[in-house]
């Protein structure tokens, strides 16, 4: 593969089944689009329990794990693959806080959610993350290749 200062960061998001039931797909999306980064994948997608346990391995032993594998099973979500410098940080503080209570209004959980197992999307926690959640979910590891006509304006 490319060395590693050449590899332009990717987070990996989620519209949870609460963001899809209550319509917010597109606003959601057009937070990460009117920012700037450049979507790479996407899929709506009713995830299976082993995905969703894999995906959140970190979190097995916390008292709210039973319910989380619940919560991101009982419908579709949107996944999708996100890019650009910064993309994982600044896709966190588009999001905001875990708790939608706490998080800043102007964010996605600030403005759209209230409770902490509801709260609407999901952001990876770390560049590393990022790569493994992607590879996790988009299994063929084809993301689109593409550049967006409003690159060279963003970078
Ligand atoms: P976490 O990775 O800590 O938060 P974030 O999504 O902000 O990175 O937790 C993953 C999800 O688990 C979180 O979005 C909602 C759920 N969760 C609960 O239901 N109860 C809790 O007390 C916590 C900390 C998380």
């Amino acid at each position: 593969g490319a060395p590693a200062y050449l590899e332009v960061e990717q987070s990996y998001i989620i519209i949870k089944p609460d963001g899809v039931q209550r319509g917010l797909v597109g606003e959601i999306i057009s937070r990460f689009e009117k920012k700037g980064f450049l979507l790479k994948g996407l899929k709506l997608f009713q995830c299976p329990k082993d995905l969703a346990q894999e995906h959140y391995k970190d979190l097995k032993d916390r008292p709210f794990f039973p319910k989380l594998i619940d919560y991101i099973t009982s419908g579709p979500v949107v996944y999708m693959a996100w890019e650009g410098d910064g993309v994982v940080a600044s896709a966190r503080k588009l999001i905001g806080a875990t708790n939608p209570l706490q998080a800043e209004p102007g964010t996605i959980r600030g403005d759209l959610a209230v409770q902490t197992g509801r709260n609407g999307v999901h952001g990876s926690d770390s560049p590393d993350n990022g790569k493994r959640e992607i590879a996790l979910w988009f299994k063929d590891g084809k993301l689109c290749q593409w550049e967006s006509v409003q690159t060279p304006w963003l970078i």
